[in-house]
């Protein structure tokens, strides 16, 4: 696994919100005053047990509730940077969700400031460049949308990009054309999750409706083999996230999960954590549980890593300095 951890990485598909560790939650439960329904870090750890998507979300949008100061959302922020550092990921794309702070009287300024000022300290103090990538949530309105986009609209500087997140089943991309249109005049770039739980109509809609710049997840474009052929052709990157398709039931057995099939067939795929505190792995777990369970070859893993870069929102110089270094990463060793 050395050449895993000697390769520098990006991580595009990262919702900040899932890097709350339990032992965080409870610090800042007690810094904030706020009473958790656990007794324990255990107990709570032990309610990790998810059957699908929304079962992980009613707890992952209760946890949340502790973050109330801007110094909370950098301490977020500043805990997952340093475990960045122990995974040489060197570029992060971090999502936020304001609308799970700004319905419970949180402040957008101070969401976007506390993330803001520990990215710019990642940069500073530990070489790690990131952008920020704000998501609607989808079982929200598009009035809701819109409002959130208005209010996003005074931090061009610091916010790169839209998504789209939340419950994927019923609430379709094309509700949220029209303030994707919008956010995309105004200069953003826009992902969104589709194809995770949804099925591949989604992602044809996050395509031609939303003009995506990459799909959140997609696994599920397998079932339409036209769908396949156009992500090859036009090589729009999935943001693959595989201990988290394991433990909310996409996929039964990670042996099962067709990253590699779709990295075989051409496709623009990268591999993420999601909501790492929640799925019980970061970036270095997800390469090294794939590597393993789908018998990755190293030129596999350095494809990997690589499409990583290329399909960051990087400029093109910095996009091309670490494919070179991706390119010329030694594998120390004789394992893996
Ligand atoms: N929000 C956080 N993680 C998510 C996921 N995997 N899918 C949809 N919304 C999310
Ligand atoms: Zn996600």
């Amino acid at each position: 696994m050395q050449l895993i951890q000697s390769l520098p990485k990006a991580e595009l598909h990262l919702h900040i919100e899932g890097t709350l560790e339990p032992e965080l939650m409870f610090a800042l439960a007690q810094r904030n005053g706020v009473t958790l329904p656990y007794p324990s870090v255990e107990a709570l750890r032990a309610a990790y047990d998810f059957d699908d998507l929304q079962s992980f979300l009613d707890l992952y949008y209760q946890g949340a509730d502790v973050l109330r100061t801007e110094q909370d959302f950098y301490d977020l922020t500043w805990a997952y940077l340093q475990r960045c550092v122990e995974d040489n990921v060197v570029h992060v794309e971090i999502f936020f969700d304001p609308q799970t702070h700004t319905d419970r009287g949180i402040a957008f300024d101070t969401v976007v400031s506390g993330i803001h000022r520990a990215l710019a300290d990642g940069q500073q103090q530990l070489g790690i460049s990131g952008y920020l990538i704000l998501c609607f949530l989808r079982h929200l309105s598009e009035e809701s949308a819109f409002a959130t986009l208005a209010e996003a609209m005074a931090y061009r500087d610091k916010i790169i990009g839209i998504g789209l997140d939340s419950s994927e089943l019923g609430h379709p991309p094309s509700k949220f054309e029209r303030v994707f249109a919008e956010a995309r005049s105004a200069g953003f770039k826009v992902v969104a999750h589709a194809g995770e739980e949804g099925p591949p109509e989604y992602i044809w809609e996050a395509l031609d409706k939303l003009k995506v710049a990459r799909i959140d997840h997609g696994v599920r474009c397998q079932e339409d083999m036209a769908l396949v052929d156009e992500l090859e052709q036009r090589q729009v990157p999935l943001t693959v996230c595989p201990l988290s398709n394991l433990k909310l039931k996409v996929v039964d057995d990670l042996a099962e999960h067709n990253l590699r099939w779709l990295l075989e067939r051409g496709l623009l795929v990268t591999i993420n954590a999601d909501d790492p505190a929640y799925f019980g792995g970061y970036l270095g777990d997800n390469y090294r549980a794939c590597a393993e369970a789908l018998a990755l070859t190293d030129e596999q893993l350095r494809q990997l890593a690589a499409n990583g870069f290329k399909a960051s929102f990087l400029p093109e110089s910095e996009k091309a300095r670490w494919l070179t270094v991706v390119a010329t990463t030694e594998r120390l060793k004789m394992t893996r």
